[in-house]
């Protein structure tokens, strides 16, 4: 549940108003399919990296999105890419392909990964 608070501030010209805030929300969830597993993919990590973290391991090699190993389908949600030209073809970003190793999530998403490896916890 989302909390909201009104908390007075002040804004240019010295005028005082009130603004509605609301409380940080959660980092979005990824969940990989069909392995039934989700994780937090904060937007301080790539999606690559928020999975290893959840010892999850996903398809990769190159890590800096030119080898297309970690491709993926992205059947919910929406992504940003921390480079510009990440190797997809427009066909293939149309059709919800994303590489998880530039991708940040910007919402709550879904992806296909029948590689993927639920890893145990490390010690
Ligand atoms: S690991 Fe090479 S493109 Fe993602």
């Amino acid at each position: 549940m989302r909390v909201a608070a009104r908390i007075p501030c002040k804004v240019w010209r010295n005028s005082l108003t009130t603004h509605t805030m609301s409380a940080p929300t959660r980092p979005p969830l990824a969940r990989v399919e069909p392995l039934g597993q989700s994780f937090e993919a904060p937007d301080s990590l790539t999606i690559l990296e928020a999975a290893g973290f959840a010892n999850l391991r996903l398809p990769r090699s190159c890590r800096n999105g030119t080898c297309r190993t970690c491709i993926c389908k992205m059947t919910a949600g929406r992504v940003r890419y921390t480079i510009e030209w990440p190797g997809l073809s427009r066909e293939e970003k149309t059709q919800g392909y994303i590489l998880p190793c530039v991708a940040i999530a910007e919402t709550d998403l879904v992806i296909e990964a029948p590689d993927a490896i639920g890893l145990p916890p490390s010690r």
